[in-house]
């Protein structure tokens, strides 16, 4: 392992997508620093983790992993903590995991390059800002995509505040990415090899931004636009909020050839007054709507969700009723979590928090529910035809 004069790096990427997409733009700047990406087994010089701090378990999880990176010599390559658990503990990282040689932020790993720097001469680096200067403006440009399912960041941060969620914290306010940059930056990649675009965000359709004509548009107008791009096959996007979910995107899914059909829009819980204590600013019958509305003008689409059981107060009766949301909308598929408390969020010192049996339980009944619509989505498709997009060598 050559600390001083690292030439392999490795990324490693937890979380979300938006995770995944900075995870590729550290990559390509580190490779355009001369460095190398090590293979699969190759020992890496550099390890860069982009690490998650929704909940808990995600957020520990780094701590294991740098003890795992430790050498049969006892060295440890440089290593480099990035994403939401940089931005959450900061210097406190380095001082639970010495090894570790740098810290960096998500509005922050375009300056990865100069705390590198600082790393290879062997003094601790940490940049956690979340600075004015976009990290768009001085990102290189985009390089040939190994994905041909390729992501783009439209749109990062969140001003919803959902009481149990620390993305407000981590990825800051929101702001929406200007419209040529992500027009010039879809057609790089369509350039670079890829078939596919999904256009990321914290909360993807607040993005909004005016067009080269200085006119308003919406997410529904950057998706038409993106449906002229010759060469592009596949659009899609995620992960919408149900409060900026406007009926011109809903429209768009009815009359807009490459947009997949295809809607993740997580819904949380299925009780109004669970709703409103995670500051949700939605009903179920406001979410149940949307789904009407958009099978109206996409009957095939596929749905798809998140769920917390087990938030502070919520009783066997809010259970139900998420539960009886679940009937109604009919996934294609789901994710569903337990209820974790973050630090500094308002849930976590809310009173009546639930015993972990408690939502274990609820977590089972609502995934067995789950998992029957899954199959029954999967179900409906055996003996049709369909154009398939192969995404990389299976094992
Ligand atoms: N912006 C997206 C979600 C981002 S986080 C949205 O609002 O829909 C992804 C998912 O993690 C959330 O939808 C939620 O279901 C889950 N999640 C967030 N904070 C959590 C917590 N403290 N405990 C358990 N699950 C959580
Ligand atoms: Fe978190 Fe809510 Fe923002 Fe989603 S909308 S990122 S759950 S605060
Ligand atoms: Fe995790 Fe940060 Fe994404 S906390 S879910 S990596 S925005």
């Amino acid at each position: 392992m050559n600390r001083e004069n690292p030439k392999k790096f490795r990324v490693k990427s937890f979380g979300c997508q938006m995770n995944v997409y900075d995870g590729d733009r550290m990559t390509e700047m580190l490779t355009d620093q001369g460095m190398t990406s090590a293979d699969d087994g190759e020992e890496a010089d550099l390890v860069v983790l982009n690490t998650c701090h929704i909940r808990e378990k995600a957020a520990e999880k780094v701590y294991s992993d740098i003890g795992r990176l430790r050498g049969k010599d006892g060295k440890s390559p440089l290593i480099a903590v990035a994403g939401c658990v940089a931005q959450a503990e900061g210097k406190e990282i380095s001082r639970r995991a010495p090894s570790v040689d740098i810290v960096v932020g998500p509005q922050a790993y375009h300056r990865l390059p100069e705390l590198l720097e600082k790393a290879k001469s062997g003094k601790k680096a940490l940049d956690t800002d979340m600075p004015i200067q976009s990290k768009f403006d001085v990102l290189p440009t985009r390089k040939k995509q190994a994905r041909p399912n390729a992501f783009l960041t439209v749109q990062e941060g969140c001003d919803k505040f959902c009481t149990y969620c620390v993305v407000p914290y981590t990825r800051g306010a929101e702001i929406s990415r200007p419209w040529s940059d992500l027009i010039d930056e879809a057609k790089a990649l369509v350039d670079g090899g890829s078939k596919e675009i999904t256009l990321l965000g914290q909360n993807v359709n607040a993005w909004s931004s005016e067009d080269d004509k200085g006119r308003r548009q919406g997410l529904d107008g950057l998706i038409r636009a993106l449906d002229k791009v010759d060469g592009l096959g596949r659009i899609r996007y995620t992960t919408s909020h149900p409060n900026d979910m406007t009926q011109e995107l809903i429209d768009a899914h009815g009359d807009v050839p490459k947009l997949m059909p295809y809607l993740h829009l997580p819904v949380q819980s299925g009780s109004d007054p669970i709703l409103k204590a995670m500051n949700r600013s939605h009903t179920t019958e406001s979410y149940l709507d949307i789904l009407r509305r958009i099978r109206e003008v996409r009957p095939d689409i596929a749905i798809s969700g998140d769920f917390i059981v087990g938030f502070p107060g919520e009783t066997d009766e809010d259970f139900e009723k998420t539960l009886a949301v679940v009937s109604e909308a009919n996934y294609a598929q789901a994710y569903s979590f337990k209820y974790s408390p973050r630090p500094g969020t308002p849930a976590a010192t809310m009173e009546s928090q639930i015993a972990p049996e408690i939502m274990n339980e609820r977590l089972q009944r609502l995934q067995a529910l789950l998992n029957e619509q899954q199959h029954e989505f999967n179900r409906q498709a055996v003996g049709r035809t369909t154009t398939i997009l192969l995404e990389r060598n299976g094992k």
